[in-house]
Order: structure tokens, then sequence, then C-alpha cells
């Protein structure tokens, strides 16, 4: 079927506009109504005996990766490696008995991670990926394949198949937890509601449009933006730094809030723009630290958080952005959206060409 922009002036737009929607179509694939339980596709995985997991992409598909670590290590115990295809294809890196092997990829067609794929067959335990379309090589090859259901994906900029594949992963996670016995069945069902309200509140972070809109008239004139998270929000702030870049061409950079003091903070003026991206939660006061250090230094931040955090940044934050509240473990799915509409509406005061920025292909199938 023909795909079009819906009254969208983008497909960027529409797809980011769209979430709510796949996004409660991908938990509704593996979280079936009226159970607290997840369901996997054909013969399933069993995670209990898993030592170790290996996770393979690119580009935004390995920021996806970076924050399921966060997932299966503290949710499900599980150690985890997290590695760029192009990296890992060429590293023959060992994989021990007991690790399973997976790839996340929208296309399921780039080249370094079917390549990457390729190497695992006959090391790894298990070969399983997350993709968006079903009848891809990197889904054919897996063992086990599973559909992120984010519909066709036409803005080379990455948006929803991103927070589908988070949703995914976070229920991979929480079924490697529950196989694993790291969880009580309270706490799945609650990570498991969490999950369900998501839709919900990514229609309330959506009506933060008019607000970001006008935040991206202030970035669009920076020649540099920092992007700071912590925990669960570091893999984040490397997807919205790669998202500016790739659609505003400003160029943007992601550190982790802590590693500030060793190097970013060499660079902060008045000049550059600092977006930190930071719910209120058992991390915040360390981040608010680091945005001190930021302020103290004229740097002007941009902090994207739930009211709560806004109201205890206290003053001197240069731009606020108010997300809704939300349980830890998912915040950043919801997060994901303040990113990714920062990215866009700068795009479109810079006027450039969003659904098709120069340089960049959709899927890259060559190496
Ligand atoms: C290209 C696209 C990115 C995408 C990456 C990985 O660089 O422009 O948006 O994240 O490839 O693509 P994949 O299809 O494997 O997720």
């Amino acid at each position: 079927a023909r795909v079009d922009k819906a009254g969208h002036r983008h497909f960027m737009a529409k797809e980011i506009a769209e979430q709510p929607a796949v996004l409660a179509e991908a938990i509704r694939h593996y979280l079936p109504a009226d159970e607290d339980a997840v369901r996997l596709p054909g013969a399933g995985l069993d995670f209990s005996g898993v030592q170790r997991l290996t996770l393979v992409a690119c580009g935004t598909a390995y920021y996806a990766c970076l924050t399921a670590k966060y997932w299966f290590e503290k949710l499900a115990r599980i150690p985890v490696e997290v590695d760029i295809a192009s990296e890992f294809r060429y590293r023959e890196p060992p994989l021990p008995a007991g690790t399973v092997a997976l790839f996340v990829s929208q296309s399921g067609e780039t080249a370094d991670t079917l390549a990457a794929l390729r190497y695992c067959r006959g090391k790894a335990d298990r070969i399983v990926s997350v993709v968006n379309v079903p009848e891809s090589s990197i889904a054919r090859e897996s063992d086990l394949a599973l559909p992120i259901h984010a519909g066709v994906e036409i803005g080379v900029a990455s948006t929803k198949a991103f927070t589908c594949q988070l949703a995914v992963l976070l229920i991979l996670a929480l079924k490697a937890a529950a196989d694993r016995g790291e969880m009580t069945p309270e706490a799945l069902s609650d990570h498991i509601s969490a999950l369900r309200g998501l839709p919900h509140l990514m229609n309330t972070a959506l009506e933060a449009d008019d607000e970001i809109r006008d935040a991206a008239q202030q970035l669009s004139s920076a020649r540099d933006v920092l992007f700071l998270g912590r925990g669960l929000m570091f893999p984040l702030a490397l997807e919205g730094a790669l998202k500016l870049k790739e659609i505003s061409y400003i160029h943007a950079e992601a550190y982790a809030s802590g590693e500030l003091k060793h190097g970013p903070i060499a660079l902060i003026d008045s000049m550059m723009p600092v977006v930190v991206m930071a719910p209120k939660d058992a991390l915040f006061d360390k981040t608010v630290s680091n945005m001190q250090e930021v302020m103290a230094r004229e740097g002007k931040v941009m902090l994207i958080s739930n009211p709560a955090g806004l109201a205890a940044a206290g003053d001197g934050v240069w731009l606020s952005i108010a997300m809704p509240d939300v349980q830890d473990a998912v915040a950043p799915i919801l997060y994901a959206v303040p990113a990714q509409l920062l990215a866009y509406h700068t795009a479109v005061a810079k006027g450039t060409d969003v659904d098709q920025p120069r340089n960049l292909a959709k899927s890259v199938t060559v190496e």
C-alpha cells in the first residue's frame, strides 16, 4: 500500500505522531490483554540458562541496544555486551557458551549488521533479531525474529522504529527477568502496566509540540549542541544528538552527565546550548549539580523533565520542556518524543530536507 503523509508536512512528523498507535500495536502483540505475562512468537526463547547477551546494530538501532543493556542488566541480571556492527564483525570477538546474539535493525538489510549476524552463526547459542521488516535478510537468517510492528518508516531519520524497538527490547528484558526468577510477579505486573500506559503518556508528550517548536527556534542558530543524560537517559542523549545532526546539520554530541568534567566542560560557554534529559529519578540530584556546573560557566541549559524535576532544578535553567510523570524503566521510550521533536523543529527552522537529509540513506546495504 502506498504510504502518504496523512496531512503532515513531512513523513518524519507523521511518523513521530503515529507513535502512540504503533506502540500500542507492538505492545499488544507481546503482552496479551488479560494476562501479566510476555508472549513471544514461535518457539519463543527461555533466558534461564543464558550466560551473556551480545547486542549488535548500527545507528539509531545501536542506541536502542545501549538502552536495552541497562534493562537486561538491571532487571534480568544478564551481563550484556553492546557493539556497533562494523566494529563487531572485524574484531573476531569470542562468544562463550551460553551467549545469545541479538541484532536490532529497522530495515533488516543493513550490510554490517547482517555480516555480524553471519559471523555469529555456529558460535552463538541462539541468534535473535528485532526487526521492522519481517521478510528481511536479517529476519530470515535468525533463529527467532521479533517484529516491532512499527509499520513502514519512510523518513531517513528513524523515529517510530526506535520507540518500537525499545518497547520490544524492554518486553524481552521483562521476559528474561521472569524466566530467571529475578522479578516478583508484582514487579512484573507493575512494569507491564507502565508499558500499557505508555501510548497514552506519549500523546501527552506530543502535546509539548508548540513549546518544543519555540525551543527549537532558539537551537537553530547554534553551531554546536551538547546533550547530557545519565543512566537510561544517556543512550537517549546519544540518540537526541544523532537525530539533531542527521537532519539539522548542527554539530551535536552527547555525554553521560558524569563525564562532563572529564572533557566537554572545557567547551561550555554561552554559545553552546546544553540539552539535559532528566526525569526526577534517583540520579536526578547528581544531574542538577552537573547543570549547575554548566550554568556557572554561562552555559544555557535546556531541561527536559517532569514537573517535579523542573521545580527542583530551580532558577537559572534557560528553557524547560515538561514531560508527564512516568515509571523509571519506560522513561527513555517517552523521552524519545521530545528528542525527536526538537531535532525535527530545528531542521524545519533551518529549512533542511527533513525526510531526505543530505548524504544519508534509509538503509545502508553496502559497506
Ligand atoms: C541508516 C539510517 C538510520 C538507521 C541505521 C541502521 O544509517 O539512516 O536511521 O538507524 O541505518 O539501520 P537499520 O535498518 O539496520 O536499523
